[in-house]
């Protein structure tokens, strides 16, 4: 090595030993006569300095130092003179004084600071993604990322699960997203596709008798970028053989309990992990994927509102609809403005509207005191205190809330008092940032109808095995049919997704044909799986985990982004590498590709 010890590891223990040092020039201080660097690498920063008396063609090369220079620095380890230790530092007890230097290789000036936590325009930071990566942040993403990854291995090998590589060249694989498409140079006019997920790879190895599979999967879908997804991405892509969907979930709890304790104990998991039918976290939070760091929960509220003289709400809860609503504590004094912005996003929801009712002044008593007067509302003529007092009761508010009440058809109204809640609780600052809460949501329907083609689509992926009891409808009310598919959630993400599956040719053969695919088409797509269930495939199932959003979670990240090596941009594209990027016309000629005209 070109270092005998790392810049922070040195403490009062090396005092007197002479070291050599490798690392960046992290930041330097001309006193006139002494030169401090803080000199840094991977595991940290130690203050070198440079005395002309001691050495002084080294103080010269030092006088070259500039930020991000690569040095190399020989030198004896000493005590800081007392009153100069710098404690916020882990090697701030001791200094280096140097005999030797060298700049193994000087640097530019850096586009950005990297050794300060300063905001900096994203795409600058992708374009000079190395040294973005240099920064003290991101080192620690990718030292916690690592840890992660490197636990759930030694964890799931613990368990018997063996780790299998499958391949990136494949064919389609049904997830939802576009694929993306890889020419094929030998078989013109033919093209693999990247796997949107080892699907379909990992239900064969359970036919091919492992049991139990892991991987640390790369998947590739083609699909709108957002702050929690990349067109490709790390998955925990998992797979048992006789289990029941309970056997996944429990694993998967014990694992996110210990990851958390052993990498993060710093922060609080919610322990159990609560299960919900998909119904009941929608009727309770308007969404699937609630953050359960905060209560809020979405009330019904249609008796009292049918018992009222409103016509919206009587009208909604005749016409079959609902009447809910949640409670904004303290939130009476919002101003014109913050209701009409609240009430565009219940719009935006599709709800017809918003009624809030403020409750009077925060500070102002108990629902006891409360009087008609206090009640600020477009509702309030039409309301009696009674019936305000009980709709307040039901919503656990009191003197100085604000309800929030959407009224119309069930879904609508779930949904849009689901992102109320979310928009309040992010507004109060209602979940705490240190605080994991897991969950499971379940029993989803096994199919939605795609209103524009009037197909129905799996509501997971087709490989998903419906209930036992439900099986008889899949032919006269597939909507009705539920699906043994599971969703994880934490902090009000979709973490991962799983199910059981089919394993039998024939009740698969009845999904695809359900999902509008002819048999020439079941067969050109899906023949081999189906060849392969017929040749003893066990019952079987499994689960997917998004890496890259559970690090985002670990590492209180706003993005995936901030927990990749190398993203894309929001626009998928690759600015350290400037792709994608045009090729020769040679290699389309080798591909058989003939490139058409853009049109306008
Ligand atoms: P699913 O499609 O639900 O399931 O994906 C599982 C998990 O992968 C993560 N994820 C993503 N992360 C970042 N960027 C993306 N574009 C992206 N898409 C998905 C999410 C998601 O919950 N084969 C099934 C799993 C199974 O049935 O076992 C599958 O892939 O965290």
């Amino acid at each position: 090595m070109l270092k005998s010890h790392s810049c922070g590891e040195l403490k009062k223990e090396h005092v007197g030993q002479t070291v050599t040092l490798a690392g960046w020039v992290d930041r330097r201080r001309d006193h006139g006569g002494l030169i401090f660097i803080d000199l840094r690498d991977r595991q940290g920063i130690v203050q070198v300095v440079f005395n002309p008396e001691v050495a002084k063609p080294c103080h010269e090369v030092a006088n070259q130092m500039r930020s991000e220079f690569v040095v190399r620095v020989s030198g004896e380890v000493a005590r800081r003179p007392p009153g100069t230790e710098n404690l916020k530092l882990p090697t701030g007890e001791v200094e280096v004084t140097a005999h030797d230097a060298e700049v193994l290789n000087p640097s530019r000036t850096p586009p950005f600071y990297i050794n300060e936590d300063e905001e900096v325009e994203e795409n600058l930071r992708l374009r000079y993604r190395y040294l973005d990566l240099r920064r003290a942040g991101m080192q620690e993403n990718m030292m916690l990322r690592h840890h992660m990854v490197k636990f759930i291995r030694d964890f799931l090998d613990a368990e018997g699960f063996i780790e299998i590589e499958t391949p990136i060249l494949i064919k389609s694989t049904p997830e939802g997203a576009r694929d993306y498409l890889v020419p094929s140079r030998v078989h013109a006019g033919k093209f693999y596709a990247l796997p949107q997920s080892p699907q379909q790879l990992k239900q064969l190895l359970m036919v091919a008798g492992f049991e139990k599979y892991y991987q640390i999967a790369r998947c590739f879908r083609d699909e709108d970028t957002r702050a929690d997804r990349q067109p490709e991405f790390t998955q925990l892509d998992l797979e048992m053989s006789f289990i029941e969907d309970e056997d996944i979930l429990n694993l998967m709890e014990r694992l996110f309990i210990a990851l958390t304790k052993t990498i993060k104990p710093e922060m609080k998991v919610m322990e159990p992990f609560p299960r919900f039918s998909y119904t009941d976290v929608m009727e309770r939070f308007g969404t699937d994927k609630p953050d359960l760091r905060f209560g809020l929960e979405l009330k019904d509220l249609s008796d009292i509102a049918a018992r009222s003289s409103f016509d919206i709400f009587t009208s909604a809860v005749a016409g079959g609809g609902k009447v809910k609503g949640i409670c904004a504590p303290g939130c009476a004094g919002y101003s014109r403005k913050q209701l009409d912005d609240l009430n565009q996003l219940a719009r935006s929801c599709g709800a017809g509207g918003l009624v809030t009712v403020a409750l009077g002044e925060a500070g102002g008593g108990g629902l006891d005191e409360l009087t008609q007067d206090m009640v600020r509302s477009a509702a309030a003529k039409f309301l009696t205190l009674e019936q305000i007092k009980e709709m307040a009761e039901r919503l656990e508010a009191t003197v100085g809330d604000l309800l929030l009440v959407v009224a119309g058809d069930a879904s609508t109204v779930n949904t849009s008092l689901g992102a109320l809640r979310q928009e309040i609780g992010q507004r109060l600052k209602l979940a705490d940032p240190g605080t994991l809460a897991f969950a499971y949501v379940k029993d989803f329907p096994l199919l939605r109808k795609n209103e524009e083609t009037g197909y129905w689509e799996p509501e997971h992926h087709p490989f998903t095995r419906p209930w036992d009891e439900d099986v008889s409808l899949l032919d006269t009310a597939p909507g009705k049919v539920r699906g043994k598919h599971y969703d994880m959630i934490c902090n009000g993400l979709e973490i991962g997704g799983g199910s059981l599956r089919i394993y039998t040719t024939e009740l698969q053969r009845r999904v695809f044909r359900l999902l509008g695919y002819t048999d020439d088409e079941i067969e050109e797509r899906f023949g081999h799986m189906l060849e392969a269930f017929e040749y003893g495939a066990p019952p079987h199932g499994g689960i997917a985990l998004g890496i890259d959003r559970i690090v985002m979670l670990l590492a209180r990240r706003e993005t995936i982004r901030e927990v990749i090596a190398f993203p894309k941009t929001q626009s998928a594209l690759d600015l350290t590498f400037n792709a994608p990027a045009p090729v020769t016309e040679e290699q389309l000629t080798e591909l058989h590709i003939l490139l058409r005209e853009e049109e306008e």
